[in-house]
């Protein structure tokens, strides 16, 4: 040890190691600046595309982008080129619309939005000191969550009925998942129950398998499936059991998000 700081009080030593730490810092100051400078953000078009975000994109990359079955978008070169040349989603909309298992075609407006959106995000996630592990899901409001969860949520559950334990069963990001979209990974999903009446008036009853503009697919009681072509005449009535969960989608913001699973885990 004392050979080291010996060995340090050099002159030209002491100079190498405070010029390579300058070295050091100045480099990371640079390579940071350059991964992330600092964008702006229309604050109006940012709402737009958290909409569009949480819609079309939070079920499988996560409430905030930060990863869930798929990968994290903070650190995705799309989103990151994106940001840095400030391209507005010019290279975004076309990823979306033909990398697999994306098929979304958005307005210019709408790609806009969203890559505002995820600079936002961004920008706000940097700041707020960023790690890889979804941590920070239930570190909001629980009493305004129980709040959220009254006004919201009470008229089709009970947080001592069907959601009792619910903050038990499953883990923190996957609660998170599960009732931001409750028909999508793990545990029960309920069917679309619907019914085809063919143009001569006999009618069809099941759970729905798939439906396009061409074709509806229902499986009976029986467990047999039928594809009906969906031609002139045909009339087709679903009863979607999650319409009220689509329905808030577009109502949530960040906080009542974060407040809910705060909320939600607190019901083991
Ligand atoms: C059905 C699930 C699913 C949905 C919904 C989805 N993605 Fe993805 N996304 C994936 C998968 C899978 C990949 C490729 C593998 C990975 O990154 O996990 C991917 C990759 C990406 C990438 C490239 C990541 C990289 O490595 O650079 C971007 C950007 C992206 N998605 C953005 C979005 C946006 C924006 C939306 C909403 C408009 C969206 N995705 C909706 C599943 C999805
Ligand atoms: C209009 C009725 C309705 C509203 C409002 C509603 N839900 Fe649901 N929710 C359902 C139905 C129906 C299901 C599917 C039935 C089931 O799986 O128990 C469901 C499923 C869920 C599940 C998954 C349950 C499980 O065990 O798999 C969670 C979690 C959930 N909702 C939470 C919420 C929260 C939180 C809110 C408010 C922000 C909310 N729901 C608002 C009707 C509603």
């Amino acid at each position: 040890m004392k050979k080291r700081v010996e060995f340090l009080r050099h002159p030209f030593l002491r100079q190498i190691k405070w010029l390579s730490l300058l070295a050091a810092t100045l480099l990371a100051t640079s390579a940071a600046h350059a991964q992330f400078p600092r964008t702006p953000v229309d604050p109006a078009a940012a709402t737009g595309g958290q909409a569009i975000y949480t819609k079309d994109c939070a079920k499988c990359h996560g409430a905030d982008g930060r990863g869930g079955s798929a990968s994290d978008l903070v650190r995705s070169t799309v989103v990151l080129h994106d940001r840095r040349e400030n391209l507005l989603g010019k290279e975004l909309a076309p990823f979306l619309k033909s990398t697999p298992p994306h098929k979304f075609s958005y307005t210019d407006k709408q790609a806009q939005e969203l890559s505002q959106y995820l600079t936002a995000n961004i920008n706000r996630i940097l700041r707020s000191g960023y790690d890889d592990h979804p941590t920070h899901l239930t570190d909001g409001d629980a009493t305004a969550g129980a709040a959220y969860f009254a006004a919201n949520c009470a008229k089709c559950h009970s947080a001592t009925g069907d959601m009792a334990g619910v903050g038990g069963r499953m883990s923190t990001a996957a609660l998170q998942q599960k009732w931001l979209f409750p028909n999508t990974g793990i545990g029960k999903k309920q069917p679309v129950a619907t019914t085809v009446t063919m143009p001569n008036g006999k009618t069809l009853t099941g759970d729905l398998v798939r439906m396009d503009d061409f074709t509806v697919t229902v499986r009976d009681k029986d467990g047999m499936t039928h594809s009906i072509s969906r031609t002139a005449g045909v009339r087709v009535k679903t009863v979607d059991p999650y319409e009220g969960h689509y329905k808030l989608l577009d109502k949530y913001t960040d906080a009542d998000i974060h407040n809910v699973t705060t909320y939600l885990d607190t019901l083991k």
